[in-house]
């Protein structure tokens, strides 16, 4: 969609045009706008805040999406949106039932009346939604475009917390994913085949898992135990039932005591490998948290290994380090 061309345009007329407006403004000669001649000044004067300047799905402009989980999402200073800026493909929310109502915070005393699954995140997804999916005369039909503008096939993950009993609260949430499902823009999985849309919900915490496995045709998922796989518990689950399979990197595959590389053992390689490679074999893709956050050199050389064994979502907190990194 996206053309050198274009995209030089686009960039063109948010940044330079500014300054040319500002500098019509101030009256004096410009340094940077000194070097650009007078008669392509007058076009950019001319053509700024025009209609044919206006791109429609402009939100995510910029944005490349990055194989990260927001960890804690909700914590950050504007939950979902700090992610999404930084192009995250996966969000989570802490969710809790008080008198039918669905509270997003980490524990009890960090909730409020106005943090609220749709006011946090529901409201906000369609939002963005919304925009990138315009209704427009170019278009057969309403369209599915995910949140990146730049890659619009690229499904959001979003990981439901469920902090409250798990049957009450999952079904809550179920209903309150009404607005987006009525979209269209929930990933399904119908006759044993998934269909990826704009928002892929997986249930995690106290969500019961036969609450998705007892439905063939849904439009939600679940976050099974990455190690325990092979448990009898989870030997039916597969990519249909749980797309992305999480664990506690410490617990399951050990403590990192190296900061060079290769920064984990033999012994821990293996582990690694045969959890990823139980996963995939499944079609269920991997997750780690609780993995090292310092010495930084040592987080991004484990951030470097779960990227080249295979993993689908790094779990970040430090959102700044995980986009620079990549
Ligand atoms: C739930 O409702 C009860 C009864 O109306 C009320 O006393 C209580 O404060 C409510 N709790 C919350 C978290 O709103």
């Amino acid at each position: 969609m996206f053309t050198g061309s274009s995209s030089f345009l686009v960039m063109f007329s948010s940044s330079i045009l500014g300054m040319a407006a500002a500098l019509a403004l101030a009256g004096g000669p410009d340094p940077v706008l000194g070097t650009i001649t007078s008669s392509l000044q007058h076009i950019l004067q001319n053509t700024h805040g025009g209609n044919e300047y206006q791109y429609p799905t402009d939100i995510t402009r910029d944005l490349l999406p990055i194989p990260v989980h927001s960890h804690n999402d909700y914590w950050r200073q504007e939950p979902f949106w700090t992610g999404l800026s930084k192009g995250c493909t996966s969000t989570e929310a802490d969710i809790w039932l008080y008198n039918g109502t669905l509270y997003v915070g980490h524990d009890q005393s960090a909730l409020t009346k106005e943090r609220t699954l749709e006011s946090l995140y529901i409201n906000p997804i369609l939002d963005v939604l919304g925009r990138q999916n315009p209704e427009s005369p170019f278009v057969a039909g309403p369209t599915k475009n995910g949140v990146w503008d730049t890659t619009p096939d690229q499904t959001l993950y979003f990981f439901i917390d469920v902090k409250t009993s798990g049957p009450e609260t999952f079904k809550a949430a179920l209903q309150a994913l009404k607005p987006l499902r009525e979209k269209g823009y929930l990933s399904k999985v119908e006759g044993g085949k998934i269909t990826y849309g704009p928002v892929t919900i997986i249930g995690t915490g106290e969500t019961p898992l036969d609450m998705v496995t007892s439905v063939s045709d849904r439009d939600y998922f679940f976050d099974a135990p990455l190690a325990n796989l092979n448990d009898p518990k989870y030997t039916n689950v597969d990519g249909t039932i749980s797309p992305i399979a999480s664990t506690d990197f410490a617990a399951a595959v050990g403590k990192v005591t190296a900061d060079t590389d290769p920064v984990l053992t033999d012994t821990q390689l293996k582990a690694l490998r045969e959890q990823i490679a139980t996963a995939n074999e499944r079609g269920i893709g991997a997750r780690y948290w609780n993995t090292p956050a310092f010495p930084i050199r040592t987080r991004n050389l484990v951030w470097r290994t779960l990227l080249r064994e295979g993993v689908t979502l790094l779990n970040a907190d430090d959102l700044d380090a995980v986009a620079s990194y990549f």
